[in-house]
């Protein structure tokens, strides 16, 4: 949510910049900004809308003017102030000596601003940061450091943010607490941003940031320090992800290569964590806190979006195969809601980007009440990650679509290998094990085939494209997979659609099937295979238009659906893996179809690091 990047170096600093927020305009594209250091001033151009509206903004105007070798860009996505050019970032001072980037929220701003007005400021935005480019301005005598120190020290809330100052050229001074900042370090170059996307193009190496701590960076190098201004050495890691992994590759959007790509993916999550031969699951992220994960008395699982979807996956498996209680919490409402920890509660939190506000909120909650707590997190370093005991990463790569796909999978395949792990140290069989895990790595391949019925799946949206209000439905594991379908098709394609268990459908939502409403059934082989087909009658005698997820070789279901897509057979615990990819492809092809822009659907953001 909102991306920041800055850099000084050799290089123009306009090019680099631009790149930089075009890898980061996933986190938000309300608007963008930049401002860049040019013989002892600061010129800033800003837009509402894309990145390539802001480029065409500063090819109108004189380009030189923009020439330079440090500067700081932003693209936003809006909490306080319409996404209008003037509400764009960077924010300035009042005679513009002193722009500022940045994400997060800054509660207290309406006294603080208060206070400014007193002292003769006049704000031009509606914005929370134009607050902290005056104060920092107030402050500042002739080092930009100690202003943003000073300031900060009055501010509430949240901030990744970077400043700078027409007096100080090539000085870039970032602040953390709360929203991520990494710095990366290049040869003779910088590049501060809020992710690893817009550094790799620089360097691999890069340092993370914690919370209450500053960079200044200036050509001559950077220091670290606390907000207190004690200094800190911080280690300079290697970023594993690689720049072909967030380009597009020929592909027309993120979300389809990610969809695509899961085979790959899942193949690499499993990578050294499953062992066929010695019949075994490794999971060295957790292995000092294996003993009380095994002895754990109950588990919650916290998450959101997405990632509550996978979590529901892992309540699931963590009930029916280890036999210990499991809870799935919004993490928004964990937090707020005066949670019991006991003794032997442990808290697995569930992350893409590991940096989900209402997520981080709800595991400093858990950690206060004294729970230990996982991370099944994709992003390594990210704010989650270090924050939780101990973790497992998905190792699926990045993932740039806002809409998650392949995390998804990562996380209900972590949830898998740690259901494993745990059953087996409890009270599964080796043969039952040695079952799951063959099942298991057969699952890329399985991904493969139903991935080759792309057209027949585009074929399906294609005929429902025209309808407003679709129902997903599914039982047991399959349950979560419906809450995941009606998500993708909401957000990218922004038809109305709900998941539901399906048999609650006959206690209300079965008042809602028309003539004609599509009515998305998951109706694998399993336990609840026959019930599941007593509901697809229920939905056929009331005109609805059934699509339906079927296993492969069933003869029953095509009987009764318009629609059948097929899954290959797999155990009942693993084909979330399988169920949700006809989904994925069903949302993405139905976005598509309306001509959505898939990668960039409105009002979202891929990391919400606001609450
Ligand atoms: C946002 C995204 C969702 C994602 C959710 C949780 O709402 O649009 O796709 O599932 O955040 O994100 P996380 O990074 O914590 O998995």
């Amino acid at each position: 949510m909102c991306g920041i990047i800055g850099y000084v170096g050799g290089k123009e600093a306009l090019p680099v910049l631009l790149e930089g927020l075009k890898r980061l305009e996933y986190r938000g594209y309300d608007s963008a900004g930049v401002a860049i250091h040019r013989h002892g001033k600061i010129i800033t151009r800003k837009s509402a809308g894309r990145v390539s509206a802001l480029e065409h903004i500063i090819a109108e105007s004189d380009g030189e003017s923009m020439v330079g070798h440090s500067g700081i860009a932003h693209t936003r996505w809006a909490t306080h102030g319409a996404p209008n050019d003037t509400n764009a970032h960077p924010h300035c001072s009042a005679d513009g000596s002193l722009a500022v980037v940045h994400n997060g929220i800054i509660e207290n701003y309406r006294s603080l601003r208060t206070f400014l007005e007193q002292k003769g400021v006049i704000f031009k935005s509606e914005t929370d940061t134009e607050t902290i480019a005056h104060l920092i301005d107030y402050h500042y005598k002739d080092d930009l450091q100690k202003a943003v120190r000073t300031a900060l020290l009055d501010v509430q809330g949240t901030y990744g943010m970077v400043a700078m100052s027409s007096k100080e050229p090539g000085v870039l001074v970032a602040a953390r607490k709360g929203s991520p900042l990494i710095v990366g370090v290049g040869k003779d170059e910088y590049v501060i941003a809020s992710d690893a996307a817009a550094v790799l193009e620089h360097t691999s190496q890069v340092i993370y940031l914690d919370d209450n701590e500053m960079a200044r960076i200036s050509p001559e190098g950077f220091r670290t320090t606390t907000l207190d201004d004690i200094p800190i050495t911080k280690d300079v890691e290697e970023v594993e992800w690689t720049l072909d992994q967030i380009e597009l590759g020929g592909h027309e959007y993120f979300m389809e290569k990610e969809i695509f790509e899961q085979p790959r993916m899942l193949e690499l999550c499993m990578k050294g964590r499953v062992d066929i031969r010695e019949g075994a699951v490794y999971l060295g992220g957790i292995s000092d806190f294996a003993r009380e994960l095994v002895r754990a008395k109950r588990f919650i699982l916290v998450g959101c979006g997405t990632a509550w979807h996978a979590a529901l996956v892992g309540e699931y498996l963590l009930e029916d195969l280890v036999r210990t209680p499991a809870e799935t919490e919004y993490a928004s409402e964990f937090r707020y809601r005066n949670p019991i920890i006991n003794d032997g509660t442990m808290v697995l939190v569930v992350s893409q980007s590991g940096e989900t506000s209402d997520t981080l909120a709800a595991l400093s909650e858990a950690k206060q009440r004294g729970a230990t707590s996982l991370g099944i997190v994709n992003v390594v370093g990210s704010s989650i990650a270090r924050e939780t005991d101990a973790g497992i990463y998905l190792h699926v790569g990045p993932e740039t679509g806002v809409a998650s796909t392949k995390a998804f999978t990562g996380q209900v395949m972590v949830m898998t290998l740690l259901t494993l792990f745990l059953a087996r140290r409890r009270h599964m069989s080796q043969r039952a094990l040695d079952h799951f895990l063959d099942e298991l790595t057969k699952i890329p391949g399985h991904i493969e085939t139903i991935l080759a019925q792309n057209d027949t799946i585009k074929e399906v949206a294609q005929a429902n494209i025209d309808k407003e209000n679709w129902l997903y439905l599914g039982r047991g594991y399959n349950y979560p997979v419906a809450l995941e379908g009606a998500l993708k098709l909401k957000e990218i394609s922004y038809i109305h659609a709900e998941g539901l268990p399906a048999a609650e459908m006959k206690h209300g939502p079965i008042a809602l099937i028309s003539d004609g409403m599509p009515v998305v059934f998951i109706a694998t082989k399993g336990s609840q295979y026959s019930k599941i087909l007593s509901n697809i009658e229920e939905v056929r005698s009331r005109g609805g238009h059934v699509i339906a997820v079927a296993t492969e070789g069933d003869t029953q279901v095509p009987l009764l659906a318009q629609h059948v897509i097929f899954v290959p057979d797999t155990p009942e615990p693993l084909q979330p893996l399988l169920t949700v990819i006809p989904l994925q492809l069903l949302a993405y092809h139905a976005a598509v179809l309306r001509g959505c822009n898939v990668d960039k659907p409105r009002n979202l953001a891929k990391s919400v690091t606001v609450e």
